[in-house]
């Protein structure tokens, strides 16, 4: 009966599965659960496959060897051994590369900073513009969206299509309002839906012809080489794109070995056109002497190159590929049919993303913690907290173990069920 669209359940039917359902919920409560999907980061396990790194290291040549010596001062941009490895990850050359701290998030702040307080490449600082617009594909991640609301940049919400964002959206605003100064994307297994830009999408982008000279594509590649299975996504690369049609500038792109290695402990990078890492370096040489290049040491020791790393990210796929499958094995088998809910089926990443039935997502949210479940929080997918359909949910099922995540997400499907039911019959 239950693989009937709820939406024609007759009202005797609607009223037995509704009850089936609050007593199947009133046992996970009576359970006393306290679980958490919400955190998207590593598991212990994750963490430990990286332990080596932190001994490749020690007193002696090692470190003494090193040119400019790690050390010390100085190396504002990185060691080149690091530039190197980042450069072949993110497929640009040395000279467009800047190896950060420990964090991308950081660097894509001081971007927005620098551009509020000095400008981009000779513009007007934005500080001095009535009113800066940032297009947000959504849902999306909520710290890219909590950097605009620190500076008071005003967010224009974009839908996401199975290729990315909706091109003709970004278009229409990119080239017809100067204040809309820059977009934030996740291009590769997209923070939450999993989903990677097609190379049209990528095309269209790097066609772009902004109505501000200063805007800018903020590319953040954080998962680049999150990949589940052998086979993983392919995302065309951006800056080669924009540099044939002569807007290399047009781009910047971050991103970090947060998830590769340790997260908060990691190694973070930006690249970009030589122009725009002149323009950047011009302003961090007054922030900073240098970054901590004894940790970009260790990561090069560590992974060498890029299949060193890559090897090292199979490793991190054999451990939560099974996760994912079980959370999409469990919305397979409960919501498919019942009319109820959409999910993303991503091939690496951190995230799925699931919409369940408009107007119930905090509903699902009250009923999952109600039962011991923290779920990311309802909103938080969107600018300004406000998901205007109340239906977009994010998995995160890295963390917890398999088990754990059984129970969650058959518990999740409950909620979905639940909620709709209570919706549809009112
Ligand atoms: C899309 C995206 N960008 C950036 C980050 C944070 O990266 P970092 O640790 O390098 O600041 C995350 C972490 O979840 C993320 O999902």
């Amino acid at each position: 009966m239950e693989k009937v669209s709820y939406k024609n359940l007759a009202r005797e039917q609607a009223t037995a599965v509704r009850a089936e359902l609050e007593k199947k919920y009133a046992e996970y409560v009576a359970q006393g659960l306290k679980l958490d999907m919400s955190r998207g980061k590593p598991a212990p396990d994750q963490l430990d496959i990286c332990d080596d790194l932190l001994s490749v290291i020690s007193a002696g040549s090692d470190v003494a060897d090193t040119t400019p010596d790690v050390r010390n001062y100085g190396g504002l941009d990185g060691i080149p051994e690091m530039k190197e490895i980042f450069a072949e990850m993110l497929g640009v050359s040395t000279k467009e590369i800047i190896v950060g701290g420990n964090a991308s998030l950081t660097m894509m702040f001081d971007m927005i900073s620098r551009s509020v307080t000095h400008g981009v490449l000779g513009n007007t600082t934005w500080c001095k513009l009535s009113e800066v617009k940032f297009l947000c594909p959504v849902p999306g991640y909520d710290r890219h969206f909590g950097i605009c609301e620190c500076f008071g940049i005003k967010m224009i919400p974009i839908a996401m299509t199975e290729a990315g964002p909706d091109m003709d959206e970004v278009k229409k605003y990119v080239e017809n309002d100067a204040s809309v100064k820059g977009i934030w994307c996740v291009p590769k297994y997209s923070n939450p839906s999993g989903i990677t830009y097609s190379d049209d999408v990528v095309r269209a982008f790097a066609a772009l012809n902004p109505a501000a000279p200063d805007f800018r594509i903020f590319w953040d590649n954080a998962y680049c080489v999150h990949d589940l299975y052998e086979e993983g996504d392919k995302l065309l690369n951006i800056l080669e794109e924009c540099r044939k049609n002569g807007k290399e500038d047009m781009v910047y792109i971050f991103a970090s070995t947060s998830k590769i290695s340790f997260p908060g402990a990691g190694v973070a990078v930006m690249a970009m056109s030589e122009a725009n890492i002149a323009a950047a370096k011009k302003v961090m040489t007054y922030q900073m002497i240098g970054p901590d290049k004894i940790n970009q040491l260790r990561h090069v020791k560590y992974y060498k190159n890029l299949d060193g790393i890559m090897a090292h990210m199979r490793k991190h796929a054999a451990l939560i590929a099974p996760k994912f499958e079980i959370v999409l094995e469990t919305l397979e088998r409960e919501l498919a049919g019942l009319d109820i809910a959409d999910w993303t089926a991503p091939r690496g990443g951190y995230f799925i993303s699931l919409d369940v039935m408009n107007g119930t997502a905090k509903r699902v949210h009250k009923l999952m913690a109600d039962a011991g479940v923290v779920m990311t929080g309802c909103g938080a997918t969107f600018p300004y907290g406000n998901d205007p359909q109340d239906r977009n949910l994010r998995i995160a099922p890295t963390y917890p173990s398999v088990e754990e995540l059984k129970i969650a997400s058959e518990l999740l499907c409950l909620c979905t069920k639940l909620a709709a039911l209570e919706k549809i019959m009112g």
